[in-house]
């Protein structure tokens, strides 16, 4: 189990043998439940040492004691909002360095009766990789990154620790005409992007990364290590962009790698509403969703202060662009389709599809590739984020009131990503992603701050409620649409003894719409007991 090859069928006779052991041993050497803290943390450890068969199972458990637990906790937390005393933290941490330790901690995790939170890269912008409103042990994934590509087959194994700068990085190093389709920022994991569908630059061509994931290894609430094959069709459907933590602990992913030309090109061109931003808006609309789908055109909007004229407040359109191709023929297609734009030659850079990767995600011109797999362990800045769907254009008339609104509001801003293309091809069911043909854009709304505290942060949080709120008219209604990877706790949350199907479907028809129905339907055969789950899990039928 330790080394993953993409043609592994996982659940071996022995893995099953072994599973059926440990649950036998566990009834022996498991106490039950104590109610304080040290003894839960030593019938925990004691259980593990028991059941994993390993010299170095004592390496892979902190208690809160621990002179490591604080570091190891901050790592991997990329919201600075959830790195407060307040925050309810983990009782334990464990950080697998195998996967056969995964299903021992989730059947240790059990005999405690303490429910087990998965991080993989601490992304979730609600924090629900590791903060819970109840007690819990959080099963860390950081040591689990391993990523086998194999060009010649066109497949790759990675594990769910891994980062997506990694995943570039490797396919990279094995090839220049492959790539992947997923996120632009390098630190996102694998674990929570992959299992919420997955999108980046390279959606209108390819679709999201779920849509060339071709098999997977999940560890269940029986502690049984499942792949496509045993875990059978239904959850397989799910785990791919249904989220990953309402059904087990997904191990790793298998990949088919695209096809990337040698020479791709990027451009970003700006203009503020001075320099009729809002003319190019329009025509953005028309154009992006429509056009050639090797051609993925992000338009950011922001409310700035120029300083062009006497100082005023204005809205800053820029236009973030991958094209897979070369300048010139990006150059005549703009000139023809989207004359606005106004682009030139000279401001496109071709180059490699790898430094297209590090363009998009900020880096320094000149960067070298090993600038992904840098992990930038225990740095956050805070922030809040919510998503639309946008299905008919805006007209002239709204987005000038839009501008109003933001600039009022000073400090939110959009971003807008193109849909069509290959996304408008693959079926509303497919996948548990529901949002493929009918939506032009996706509305990524986004608000950060430095200065800590509760002041800031009521504040921000609530200027971007008022934008999601100015922009009901525009957006996608009943239900009004989101997205999972773009966590929000505003748009319903399931309390947590509740396991309540009307309040697990008040978020679900939000972010998987019809597709809810038939993720309950899987939860409910494969967790019936709701063990796996948070704040917007999906919910148990009561059989
Ligand atoms: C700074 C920042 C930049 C971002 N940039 C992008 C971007 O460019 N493009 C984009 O599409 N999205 C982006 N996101 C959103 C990101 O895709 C999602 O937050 C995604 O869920 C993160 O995955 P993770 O493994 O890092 O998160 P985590 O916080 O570790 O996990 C997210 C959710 O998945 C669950 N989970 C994690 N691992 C597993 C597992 N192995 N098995 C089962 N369940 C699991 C967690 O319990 C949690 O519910 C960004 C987020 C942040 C904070
Ligand atoms: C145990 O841990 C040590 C140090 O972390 C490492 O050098 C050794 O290889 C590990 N042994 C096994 C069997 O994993
Ligand atoms: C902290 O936890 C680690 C990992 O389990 C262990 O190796 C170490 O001895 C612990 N340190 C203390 C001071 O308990
Ligand atoms: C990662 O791969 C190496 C080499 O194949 C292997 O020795 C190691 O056990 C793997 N690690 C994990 C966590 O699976
Ligand atoms: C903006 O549009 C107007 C009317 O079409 C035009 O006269 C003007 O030159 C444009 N301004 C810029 C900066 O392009
Ligand atoms: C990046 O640097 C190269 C030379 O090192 C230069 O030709 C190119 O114009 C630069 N691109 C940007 C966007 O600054
Ligand atoms: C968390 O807060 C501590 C100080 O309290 C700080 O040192 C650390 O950098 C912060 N980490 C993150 C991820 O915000
Ligand atoms: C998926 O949707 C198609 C229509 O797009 C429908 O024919 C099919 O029955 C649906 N499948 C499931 C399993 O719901
Ligand atoms: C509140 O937000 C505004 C921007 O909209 C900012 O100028 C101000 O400094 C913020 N106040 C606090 C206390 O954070
Ligand atoms: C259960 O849900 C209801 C609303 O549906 C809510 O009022 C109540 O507080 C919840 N119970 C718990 C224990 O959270």
């Amino acid at each position: 189990m330790g080394k993953p090859s993409p043609f592994a069928i996982t659940i071996s006779f022995t893995s099953l043998l072994l599973v059926i052991v440990l649950l036998l041993s566990l009834r022996a050497s498991c106490a039950a439940p104590t109610p304080t803290t040290d003894s839960v943390y030593e019938t925990f450890v004691h259980c593990l040492r028991n059941n994993i068969n390993s010299p170095n199972t004592s390496n892979i458990v902190f208690a809160q004691t621990n002179a490591s637990y604080d570091s190891i906790l901050r790592a991997y937390i990329r919201n600075a909002r959830f790195n407060t005393s307040s925050a309810r933290k983990p009782l334990i941490i464990v950080t697998p360095l195998q996967e056969s330790h995964v299903p021992t901690a989730i059947i240790c995790a059990k005999s405690v009766d303490i429910q087990i939170i998965i991080r993989s890269g601490g992304h979730d912008f609600e924090g629900l990789s590791y903060i819970s409103d109840e007690p819990f042990i959080m099963l860390d994934m950081f040591n689990l990154r391993n990523i086998s590509v194999d060009v010649q087959n066109k497949v790759a194994v990675i594990q769910a620790g891994a980062t997506l700068g990694e995943v570039y990085y490797r396919i990279w190093e094995k090839s220049n005409v492959h790539g992947f389709p997923a996120g632009v920022c390098h630190t996102v994991g694998v674990g929570g992007h992959f299992s919420g569908g997955g999108y980046g630059n390279m959606m209108r061509k390819y679709g999201l990364s779920i849509d060339h994931i071709i098999d997977a290894q999940i560890v269940d609430v029986k502690g049984r290590i499942l792949n496509k094959e045993s875990m059978g069709e239904d959850l397989f459907w799910a785990i791919r962009g249904g989220g990953g933590a309402s059904f087990g602990v997904i191990l790793s992913y298998t990949i088919r790698l695209v096809p990337v030309p040698e020479i791709v090109t990027v451009f970003q061109v700006e203009k503020t509403l001075e320099q009729n931003a809002t003319d190019l808006v329009m025509q953005w609309q028309q154009v992006a969703p429509h056009t050639d789908e090797r051609l993925f055109m992000r338009l950011h909007l922001h409310p700035m202060i120029s300083n062009v004229g006497e100082r005023h407040k204005t809205v800053r359109a820029a236009v973030m662009t991958l094209f897979l191709g070369g300048a010139d023929e990006l150059v005549l297609l703009l000139e023809k389709e989207f004359p606005i734009l106004g682009l030139k030659k000279e401001n496109c850079i071709e180059m490699s599809w790898i430094e297209s990767a590090i363009w998009w995600d900020s880096f320094q011109n000149g960067t070298q590739p090993d600038a992904l797999l840098g992990r930038k362990l225990n740095s956050a800045k805070f922030l809040k984020r919510k998503s639309d769907y946008v299905k008919t254009p805006i007209s002239k008339e709204g987005l000038e009131w839009i501008w109003k609104r933001m600039i009022e509001l000073g400090q939110t801003s959009m971003a807008f990503s193109p849909y069509g293309g290959r996304m408008n091809e693959i079926s509303a069911n497919a996948t548990a992603f529901p949002h493929r043909a009918g939506n032009l854009f996706k509305i990524e709304y986004s608000v950060n701050w430095e200065e800590p505290g509760v002041v800031a942060e009521k504040n921000f949080t609530t200027q971007i409620r008022r934008l999601y709120s100015y922009m009901t008219p525009f957006v996608s209604k009943n239900p009004r649409s989101a997205f999972l990877n773009y966590r929000d706790l505003d748009i319903g949350i399931n309390h947590h003894d509740n396991n309540s199907y009307q309040e697990g479907k008040v978020y679900g028809i939000k972010y998987f719409d019809n597709n809810f129905y038939r993720l309950v339907k899987i939860k409910t055969e494969v967790d019936q007991e709701n063990y796996f789950r948070n704040g917007q899990s999906i919910p148990t039928l009561k059989l």
